[in-house]
């Protein structure tokens, strides 16, 4: 089964990914990217890029002129993406990754990234990316892979039944085979390792409060939903745990992380 993801979903998710980011792995990133710099454009591909939020983050963060390769199967998703500033050129590719990681690579690219990707999908198909990645020495930038942690600030009984239905339903195939779910970045950093790489690798939360209820409304929505699928037979214990968490958000009474990593690995 692949996954479709709608624009507004990406939208109203764009800020809390943005504002999760860590600054830490920045510095690394123009480090490792600046030894790899040659004559042309810094070349970037990002995989499963959507409307271009990654673009939008990292681009004007990157030093001098660069050229992106966006690559999604969902065209009207990229048709939205647009370059984000002067020096920054844009590609879109329609392509299906999961047939195929490694023929969505130029075989030029200083920076393989891709931002809420990973956990989607399998050990495979990340070994087989990664092995070519690491053969042409490119850096390698995956951001905001969920890992597995649904955190409030306050306990209601359900929880832990919720997080685990979740993780569960993760782990499901999402197109690419058994997807690693919320176990994505820890692989990715072993297997960058195992490569031969430099690894950093930080968290990169959600922090949800009142002022992102929309997003927290549509983020319990979805959770609901995923859960009542792996528990069919807790479909109305969870509508109600959704219901009474949506109502704590929107009135200010708990917060919520929601633990993401971002992993880095360069030559
Ligand atoms: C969670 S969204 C993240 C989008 C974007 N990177 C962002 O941060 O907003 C996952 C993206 O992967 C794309 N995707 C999922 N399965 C895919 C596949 N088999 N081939 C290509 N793209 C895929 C979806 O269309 C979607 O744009």
């Amino acid at each position: 089964m692949t996954e479709s993801f709608d624009a507004d979903w990406l939208l109203l998710r764009e800020p809390a990914d943005h504002a999760a980011r860590p600054d830490a792995l920045l510095a690394t990133l123009r480090t490792a990217l600046g030894g790899a710099r040659g004559a042309g454009p810094l070349e970037v591909t990002d995989l499963g890029s959507g409307t271009g939020s990654n673009l939008r983050y990292l681009a004007p963060r990157l030093p001098g002129a660069q050229h992106w390769r966006l690559v999604d199967h969902d065209a009207g998703l990229l048709e939205a993406a647009a370059a984000p500033g002067a020096g920054v050129e844009i590609e879109r590719r329609v392509g299906d990754l999961a047939a195929d990681p490694v023929a969505a690579l130029s075989g030029r690219e200083a920076l393989v990234t891709g931002a809420a990707l990973l956990d989607l999908v399998s050990e495979d198909w990340l070994a087989s990316l990664l092995a070519a990645s690491v053969g042409q020495g490119a850096t390698v930038l995956f951001a905001l892979s969920f890992d597995g942690r649904i955190r409030w600030s306050d306990p209601h009984p359900l929880d832990a039944e919720l997080e685990d239905a979740i993780n569960r339903h993760q782990r499901s195939d999402k197109g690419f085979g058994p997807a690693l779910g919320p176990a994505a970045a820890v692989a990715c950093a072993a297997q960058l390792e195992a490569l031969g790489y430099r690894v950093e690798s930080c968290a990169s939360d959600w922090r949800i409060d009142a002022e992102q209820a929309a997003l927290g409304t549509a983020l319990i929505d979805g959770w609901v939903r995923a859960a009542s699928e792996v528990a069919p037979d807790r479909s109305a214990a969870l509508q109600a745990w959704g219901e009474a968490r949506a109502g704590s958000l929107a009135r200010g009474a708990v917060e919520l992380v929601v633990g993401h990593r971002d992993v880095l690995g360069w030559p």
